[in-house]
């Protein structure tokens, strides 16, 4: 598989087989984390794998999943096994603007899980502070994503947008459309 191939696969999955992921498969999409770019190459994210059983199930009621669906959040059995919370140090970078870079690292973990044949959910929507007290996270942490890692027991693709509406759908098969906007619209050239 190309890169080009790994973006136009890539899809954010929401049901996923119940397989374990272990943790020497979030290690290496974290090693794909590290070598991204990063502003002033200051490399100031950190990465706590969640695989435990009981902590995967701690984290999951705080994730808010499909918001244009009416049945998007997966069940029990559908759930994600394993998570990697991306987390921004704040002794390392003062400002503490860690969402461009968190943005650059997990997008290399997302190419390199499809890859690998896993795939993700990026998780804006989280109770940041209930999950740091759930994951015992230290104080000069900051929560950022979390990132579901799994196996797809879904499928979902791209389809072109129409009337500007952006709300993924499921199909009467049921596979999940992404709209994505043409090139057309999205270049400006005089
Ligand atoms: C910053 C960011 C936050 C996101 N937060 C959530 C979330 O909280 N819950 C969710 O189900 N999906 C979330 N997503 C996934 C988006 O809904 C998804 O990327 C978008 O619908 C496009 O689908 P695609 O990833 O398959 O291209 C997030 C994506 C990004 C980039």
């Amino acid at each position: 598989m190309n890169v080009r191939e790994a973006i136009e696969k890539r899809r954010t999955i929401r049901k996923f087989t119940q397989r374990k992921i272990d943790k020497a498969e979030l290690h290496e999409l974290i090693d794909c984390a590290r070598l991204a770019a990063y502003g002033a190459n200051l490399q100031p994210l950190k990465f706590r794998t969640i695989t435990d059983e009981n902590e995967v199930e701690k984290v999951f009621p705080h994730t808010k999943w499909a918001g244009y669906l009416k049945d998007g959040t997966p069940k029990v059995g559908e759930r994600p096994t394993a998570y990697i919370a991306i987390l921004g140090d704040s002794t390392i970078k003062k400002n503490e603007d860690f969402g461009v870079d968190a943005g650059a690292a997990i997008t290399n973990m997302m190419l390199r899980a499809t890859e690998l044949n896993l795939a993700t959910c990026w998780f804006g929507s989280i109770d940041r502070k209930e999950l740091c007290k759930i994951l015992d996270i230290s104080e000069n942490l900051r929560l950022i994503y979390i990132l579901a890692v799994g196996e797809a027991a879904q499928e979902s693709t791209i389809c072109d947008m129409t009337d500007g509406d952006v709300k993924y759908f499921m199909d009467e098969n049921g596979v999940l459309n992404v709209p994505k906007r043409s090139l057309e619209e999205i270049i400006i050239e005089d």
